[in-house]
């Protein structure tokens, strides 16, 4: 690993090493070996100036994920610290930064001082990745881009768990998503995913859970920044859709239960009660405003950047919704400006969806399905083709999965 950083080991020797990786897989040792060396070839973060277990969460992507928004006060307010670092956007999955500079004036970009300051004096707080934490995985995960061998479960656990572990925190919650919108298309593959990095934490020493979750279905009704916003206090009022509370409040539950705080039970409870006696949503006002944002938007969503134009899509037959492919729905919303194609593409934090109908229910022909938000009229017609491709609609009512399909500890 060292060698593959420094430029020492020429790329196509990595590269035959990852493919052989790829086909042979690794055990357990191996892996972990390699996410340690991984850690080590950068910056790691050190949060033990700051008092009490710090834990981690970790979503492997998704459409609509705004759980980072929900769970961080939720925790905060519960008495455990969270120190959370978190990335941007890219192709059709959302990111937390890119969602919280939606809210206008919201400063991500903290030196590590001020990131612990504030972690101290407030419970919380969220910034974009600071320092050089593991450059052998830039590098790795670009070759494995370019010689495809990004689809290997050890690989993928090496790499997500070496910049968890580098960051800092002493236990790991880790929410591994299955179905069409997620990386792993099926629920074994993302059991195996959630197993393999559970090993790797809890074999370095920290404390580490897994929760498999469906993401066949976008997670809540919003997809897009300053939508998915708007929908995270919506939760934090106690006025959200039922299944992103769900999901948030299990994953809140299991941080609080890795934190001491109680068994799940008891820890679900007290996540429950923050949404319910507000002191959530108080958190992520103090959030805003210790990171210069408008705190104004907790209280009135109104001030979040809003769309020019905006255009109902309309059911094209009668029935029930069978499935909304989640990915292709991600990729609409990008096409309105919500994503970034490259790395390079700007956003457009008032981009976006907003789903009036969910799988499972029923819908008359020409009834609005979702509401398409963009700046620019022209986008819509691309954006609806790529909505086309991700309905289908059935005479029959599809069965009701669960959200939660497994806990991994
Ligand atoms: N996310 C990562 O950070 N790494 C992978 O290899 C796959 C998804």
């Amino acid at each position: 690993v060292k060698g593959v950083v420094e430029g020492s080991i020429p790329d196509y020797q990595a590269s035959a090493l990852l493919m052989a990786i790829c086909l042979k897989d690794m055990d357990e040792e191996e892996t972990l070996n390699l996410t340690m060396a991984m850690v080590a070839s950068g910056d790691q973060i050190d949060l033990s100036e700051i008092p009490g277990i710090k834990v981690d969460k970790h979503s492997t992507g998704g459409v609509g994920d705004k759980t980072t928004l929900i769970l961080g006060p939720i925790v905060a307010a519960c008495g455990v610290p969270v120190a959370k670092m978190s990335g941007r956007g890219l192709g059709h999955t959302g990111g937390t930064i890119d969602k919280l500079e939606s809210i206008p004036g919201f400063n991500t970009e903290l030196t590590r001082d001020e990131f612990i300051k504030a972690v101290k004096a407030n419970g919380i707080a969220v910034v974009g990745q600071t320092g050089n934490l593991v450059p052998a995985d830039k590098k790795l995960y670009a070759l494995r881009d370019v010689t495809g061998t990004v689809r290997s479960i050890p690989l993928i656990a090496a790499s997500i768990m070496s910049k968890k572990l580098a960051a800092g925190a002493d236990a790991i919650v880790l929410d591994v998503k299955t179905g069409s919108g997620a990386f792993m298309k099926t629920v074994e593959e993302a059991k195996s995913l959630a197993r393999a990095m559970v090993k790797i934490g809890n074999g370095a020493g920290r404390r580490t859970v897994a929760v498999v979750t469906d993401m066949d279905k976008p997670l809540g009704n919003a997809i897009g920044n300053a939508l998915e916003v708007k929908e995270a206090i919506e939760v934090l009022s106690g006025k959200g859709p039922q299944d992103i509370t769900e999901i948030c409040t299990t994953l809140a539950g299991k941080m609080l239960d890795l934190a001491g705080k109680g068994d799940f039970k008891s820890c679900k409870a007290q996540a429950e009660e923050a949404i319910r006696n507000r002191s959530a949503l108080e958190k992520l006002k103090l959030m805003i405003r210790s990171q210069k944002g408008l705190e104004d938007v907790v209280n009135d969503t109104n001030l979040l950047p809003k769309a020019s134009y905006v255009k109902e899509y309309l059911a094209p037959e009668g029935g029930y919704i069978e499935s909304m492919v989640s990915d292709r729905l991600g990729v609409a919303s990008m096409l309105l400006g919500a994503g970034r194609a490259t790395k390079e593409s700007q956003i457009d934090p008032a981009a976006g969806i907003t789903l009036l109908k969910k799988p499972g229910d029923r819908i008359e022909k020409g009834e609005a399905m979702m509401v398409l938000h963009a700046n620019n009229p022209e986008l819509f017609e691309a954006a609806v083709k790529e909505i086309d491709k991700a309905v289908r609609i059935s005479s029959q009512k599809p069965a009701d999965l669960p959200l939660i399909l497994d806990i991994i500890e």
